[in-house]
C-alpha cells in the first residue's frame, strides 16, 4: 500500500503489529472506502484513510480490558456500554490514539470515538468513517444487498436507505442506537 502525507509507513508497520489480520484488512477495505467516499463529499481522502485505517485500534482488547481501560482513562459508561462493553472500543481507540500515536487531529479522534453508533453531531470526516465502516464489502457477509445502499451513500452520507428490507437493513441508520447492532457489527 502506497503511502500519504498522513499515512506514514511507519504508522502502516505500527498497525500491521498490532492488529490482528482480520481487524487490519477490514480497516483497510474501510479504508479504500472512506477514500472514496470523501472524495464525493468534500473531506480530506487522505484524513478519511487515515481515520479509517486507525479507527479499530481498540478492538483487540477484551470486554474485562475495555471496562479497565474506560476507568483508567475517566471515560463515562453508558448503562449500554456496560451491558455490551465491546462498543466502548471507539472511545478507548480514540484515548489510545490520543495518548500513544500521537494523534492531535481532534475531528479524526471524534470520528473514531463515534464510528460505532454514530451520533446526531457528527461531522463530516465522521459521517464517511461511519459509513465506510458499515459499507465495506465484507458487511455483505452480515447484511446482505448492500449496493443500493453504497449508491445512495455516495450521493447523502445522511441518507437512510429507503425503506428498510429487515433488522439487519435498519442496522444502517445512524440515529440507531447501540442495542440495536452492537453485536454483529461491533467491529
Ligand atoms: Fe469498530
Ligand atoms: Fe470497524
Amino acid at each position: 500500500m502506497a503511502t500519504g502525507s498522513l499515512v506514514t509507513s511507519d504508522l502502516l508497520q505500527r498497525l500491521g503489529a498490532e492488529l490482528d489480520a482480520e481487524t487490519l484488512a477490514h480497516s483497510e477495505r474501510t479504508a479504500e472506502l472512506a477514500v472514496q467516499l470523501a472524495a464525493h463529499h468534500g473531506v480530506d481522502p487522505e484524513r478519511a484513510r487515515l481515520a479509517a485505517l486507525i479507527h479499530d485500534v481498540a478492538d483487540c482488547y477484551s470486554e474485562r480490558e475495555l471496562l479497565v481501560l474506560a476507568e483508567r482513562y475517566g471515560i463515562d459508561i453508558s448503562l449500554t456500554e456496560a451491558r455490551v462493553p465491546k462498543l466502548l472500543h471507539g472511545k478507548i481507540g480514540a484515548e489510545i490514539l490520543r495518548r500513544d500515536w500521537g494523534i492531535t487531529d481532534d475531528e479524526l479522534l471524534d470520528a473514531v470515538r463515534d464510528h460505532i453508533t454514530g451520533g446526531v453531531r457528527m461531522g463530516p470526516l465522521a459521517r464517511v468513517l461511519f459509513v465506510a465502516d458499515k459499507l465495506e464489502p465484507e458487511r455483505d457477509r452480515h447484511f446482505g444487498g448492500l449496493d443500493p445502499i453504497r449508491q445512495l451513500a455516495v450521493v447523502n452520507l445522511e441518507a437512510r436507505g429507503g425503506e428498510p428490507r429487515g433488522g439487519d437493513a435498519e442496522a444502517l441508520r445512524l440515529e440507531d442506537g447501540p442495542a440495536d447492532w452492537g453485536g454483529q457489527a461491533a467491529r
